[in-house]
């Protein structure tokens, strides 16, 4: 169903005024994958695709051309098909994307070869994104050869074919209230999720079986994806990263690390907890999650406006190193094992990414060559984590199998800073207390 919430055309707008003088941009439709014969993936819209149009349906394309007195917005979609329809659901067709869409004009997607060099004629510039699904520079370099070989005629043909990421990924990296708004209930819901599963897991439970805690949650509360694979690893499988097979049984004695969030609206959440899976941490479960913990906190603490992003990352692996330190899971000075970057053994991947309609979201994480400054609007992901695999060498037994993440969704406030994802347990004692609630 289409939302409503946002205000695509203002979002358009917005883009226009960012480019040039008589310029197009040009959009294309996320492709239909097929899973096996005769059944596809769910399909999901690219996400600018749905960030200008909020249009759903595959195969079309958006044309926006800011300089056009009418006809600035156009959609080329598939046609209306009554079989078609009764075996695969409802199109728009051309006259749905005028009515519903705010197209000024719509054609079918078919036609879309014979009618973009038409419409691009005259057009000094064209923008679309690198990341285009389906070849679409190819087809742009064929539109632009067939206006050229027109030029004898009159015709004058695009002469710069540009980026639309950087302008475009700027936008989306700052999130408008409404935009917001949908992420904390993304939140809401991963958090209900989350204490769905701590209240649900047992000893010899499978793996996929905690998993389904989560689609469930996500799916009642009209969130009808994940925003991507969960990762459900119990004991040693905590500290593969992307571990998605999900598929062995949790332990008695064994922690569980869940990475698991909601898609609600196109916006996506993306939390972490880590919890014993007989409801009570051993002592060195303890001590690990304990500095994961702190890293967290103390990184949370530096979302501050104009602090530098690496400075977030920078503490949570001072405070990680100086923790295993103390373990003596790490010998010799917090500055030369930094320097070294020895820590990577067990804390190997950064502390975070933005978030928003993708999970790792677009916008730069540096500008100029340095890392950027926090703004307001921005919402980034603080997840730290330690990971002891029982195959590392020259660490004692009783730490290995050991692997914690804590994650949490982040807005950058003009004050500081604000969880997107609250109430879901994160110290020791409020796991374990609603745990054998
Ligand atoms: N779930 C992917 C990540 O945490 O980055
Ligand atoms: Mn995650
Ligand atoms: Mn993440």
């Amino acid at each position: 169903m289409q939302n409503t919430q946002f205000n695509f055309k203002e979002r358009r707008s917005e883009l226009s005024q960012k480019i040039e003088e008589d310029s197009a941009i040009i959009v294309y439709s996320a492709p239909v994958k097929t899973r096996i014969s005769d059944t596809d993936y769910l399909y999901r819209q690219d996400s600018n695709f749905y960030y200008l149009s909020g249009y759903e349906e595959p195969e079309s394309m958006l044309l926006i051309r800011p300089n056009a007195q009418e006809n600035n917005f156009i959609i080329f979609c598939r046609d209306r098909d009554a079989l078609r329809e009764q075996w695969d659901g409802f199109r728009s067709g051309q006259e749905g994307a005028v009515e519903k869409y705010g197209a000024n004009q719509a054609y079918s997607i078919s036609d879309v070869d014979k009618l973009m060099p038409e419409l691009l004629e005259g057009v000094k510039n064209i923008y679309f994104s690198m990341s285009s699904p389906c070849g679409l520079d190819h087809k742009i370099n064929n539109w632009v050869d067939q206006i050229r070989s027109n030029t004898r005629a009159g015709a004058e043909a695009p002469q710069n074919l540009l980026s639309l990421d950087t302008l475009l990924h700027e936008m989306r990296l700052i999130k408008s209230d409404k935009e917001i708004e949908v992420m904390k209930r993304a939140g809401e819901i991963t958090a209900e999720a989350h204490i769905r599963a701590m209240q649900a897991v047992k000893p010899g439970m499978y793996e996929y079986q905690l998993e389904a805690e989560y689609l469930y949650a996500f799916n009642k509360n009209g969130a009808r994806s994940p925003a991507y694979n969960s990762i459900v690893g119990g004991g040693n499988n905590a500290c593969i990263l992307h571990y998605v097979e999900n598929n062995s049984e949790l332990l008695d004695g064994d922690l569980v690390l869940v990475d698991a969030g909601c898609e609600y609206q196109y916006y996506a959440s993306d939390v972490t907890r880590t919890f014993p899976v007989n409801g009570v941490f051993s002592q060195e479960q303890k001590e690990i999650y304990s500095i994961v913990q702190e890293a967290h906190t103390q990184s949370m603490d530096l979302l501050q406006l104009g602090n530098k992003w690496n400075l977030v990352h920078e503490k949570s692996i001072e405070v990680i190193v100086e923790g295993l330190i103390s373990l003596g899971l790490l010998k010799g000075s917090k500055e030369e094992i930094i320097e070294s970057g020895e820590y990577s053994r067990f804390y190997m991947h950064r502390i975070g990414h933005w978030l928003g309609m993708d999970v790792h979201d677009v916008g730069s994480y540096k500008k100029d060559g340095d890392w950027r400054e926090l703004e307001p609007g921005m919402v980034m992901t603080i997840e730290p984590g330690i990971y002891i695999l029982d195959s590392l060498d020259g660490v004692d037994e009783k730490w290995k199998g050991i692997g914690v993440r804590i994650e949490d969704d982040v807005l950058v406030t003009n004050d500081g800073y604000e969880v997107l994802t609250p109430g879901i347990p994160r110290t020791i004692e409020e796991i374990e207390s609603v745990m054998q609630s």
